[in-house]
């Protein structure tokens, strides 16, 4: 980051007084106004609920610009990371911020693989949930009580203590994320095994059984890999700035990603892969899409088109695109070729697509649109869903918490308000109210 001669001048205008604000420039995208300064010279604060135009953090991890489309992990384009790299080296890439060497991605694929073994008595920690506890309320739990097990790794101002606890976070989520799944299901917890890499290793988790081997298809293998790449990383959202707040106060890794696992859970923000196939089984056939998309437009009705819109990307998510093509290629691999969801999801893209309301607020599908269909394709459930998003967002979380506590201007975030409520007033004894 670095600051030029560019500048804005503000002024009161009804005192006339008038102030300097400094702009910096990143790399890439809009300019920033330096607002550190206000409050003391001003006796304002900004406001921007929502924070739709306002910047949180310098980053250097992923770039979004939402209206080319554009998805950048640490300046790699997400299409060349989705067709060339692999999950581990995506992660890799993210905690490091360059490409690992064979060597170097070797080594960290190990470190993570003698990591995903979970202490047995959260087993125990387990059964206090009942059996058909939602696989994030779960995860929350679970995640949130790592920090009871691994008191050898809370320093957060050691450097190796945060990077152990990062390893044990991605090494451990889709171990957690498999023991909520079996748990729903009554079946017993598959362990991980080493030889398996990290998505074989999460559908074996998943689908394996005592009574038989689980065969893993590599095509499906491959996808859920993709499916890991899109969903890791996505600038400051909801759940990444929820971590950021939580971590910005010294709270553990542990409890920070449980924060983040609770923000993600929201039907606005990765919930949404849940909603949409709940919204493509409530349309049932596409003849109906037409009317869904008018209750999507009617100011009075509160259904949304869950997949769509998004506040960064105003024109395509190219996740999506990704997602779409991954999607048939799981369909052809599964022999599956009448799945009505994807039919009822390409004709309500299609709609919306041409729909004037759609163009003219540009919304357009993101990335949850087309995953639920190739979750369920794959035997996956609903309620796993954003738990499959948590996995993979897991290390795009740990990469901006790390950044976070690393950087020097870094303090507890501590937003301020507009006030609008009683002024002072004394008490009323209930006698007298
Ligand atoms: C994710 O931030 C991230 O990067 C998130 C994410 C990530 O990787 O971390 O990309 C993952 O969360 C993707 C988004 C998943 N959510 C959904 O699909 C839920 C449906 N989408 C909407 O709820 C909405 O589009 C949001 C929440 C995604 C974005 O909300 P914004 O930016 O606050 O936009 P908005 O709600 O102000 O909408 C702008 C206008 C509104 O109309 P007006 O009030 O201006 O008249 O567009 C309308 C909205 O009513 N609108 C929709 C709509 N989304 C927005 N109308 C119908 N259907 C929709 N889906």
């Amino acid at each position: 980051m670095s600051s030029n001669e560019r500048s804005f001048t503000l002024t009161d205008n009804s005192s006339g007084e008038s102030w300097e604000l400094p702009v910096m420039h990143g790399t890439l995208g809009p300019d920033v106004i330096d607002v550190r300064k206000l409050y003391a010279q001003t006796g304002c604060f900004t406001y921007d609920p929502g924070f739709t135009s306002t910047g949180s953090c310098e980053s250097k991890i992923t770039f979004i610009d939402g209206d080319n489309g554009v998805l950048l992990y640490r300046g790699y384009p997400i299409e060349q990371l989705a067709e060339k790299s692999d999950f581990m080296e995506v992660c890799y890439l993210l905690l490091y911020g360059e490409l690992p060497t064979a060597d170097q991605k070797a080594k960290f694929e190990h470190d993570i693989t003698y990591h995903t073994m979970i202490h047995e008595q959260m087993n125990t920690f387990l059964r206090g949930f009942r059996r058909d506890a939602h696989p994030m309320a779960v995860m929350c739990g679970m995640v949130g009580a790592l920090s009871a097990f691994y008191h050898d790794s809370t320093d957060i101002a050691d450097p190796k203590h945060r990077m152990v606890s990062s390893y044990r976070m991605i090494a451990k989520m889709p171990t957690i994320a498999a023991l909520a799944y079996k748990y729903n299901l009554g079946q017993p917890y598959v362990y991980p095994k080493n030889k398996l890499r990290y998505a074989e290793n999460f559908l074996h988790m998943m689908f394996s059984n005592p009574c038989e081997e689980y065969e893993i298809d590599p095509v499906l293998a491959r996808a859920m890999d993709v499916i890991l790449i899109l969903h890791a990383d996505h600038e400051q959202n909801a759940s990444t700035s929820t971590v950021r707040l939580s971590g910005s106060s010294g709270a553990n890794p542990f409890a920070c990603i449980s924060a983040g696992i609770a923000s993600l859970w929201g039907p606005a923000h990765g919930g949404a892969n849940e909603a949409v196939l709940n919204m493509l089984e409530e349309i049932g056939d596409k003849s109906n899409v037409g009317t869904f998309v008018e209750k999507a437009k009617d100011k009075d009705d509160s259904f949304r088109l869950m997949g769509f819109g998004h506040r960064v990307y105003k024109n395509f998510d190219p996740r999506s695109r990704v997602m779409r093509t991954q999607c048939h290629k799981v369909l052809d691999a599964l022999g599956v070729h009448d799945e009505p969801l994807l039919e009822i999801a390409l004709e309500l893209e299609k709609i919306a697509l041409e729909d004037e309301y759609f163009i003219e607020k540009k919304l357009y599908p993101n990335v949850d649109f087309y995953s639920g269909i190739i979750f369920k394709a794959m035997g996956i459930p609903t309620t796993m869903f954003t738990a499959l998003f948590a996995v993979a967002r897991t290390v795009g979380w740990i990469a901006q918490w790390n950044e976070m506590i690393e950087d020097p201007s870094q303090k507890i975030g501590r937003p301020r308000q507009l006030f609008t409520g009683a002024e002072q007033r004394d008490y009323v004894d209930v006698g007298q109210r």
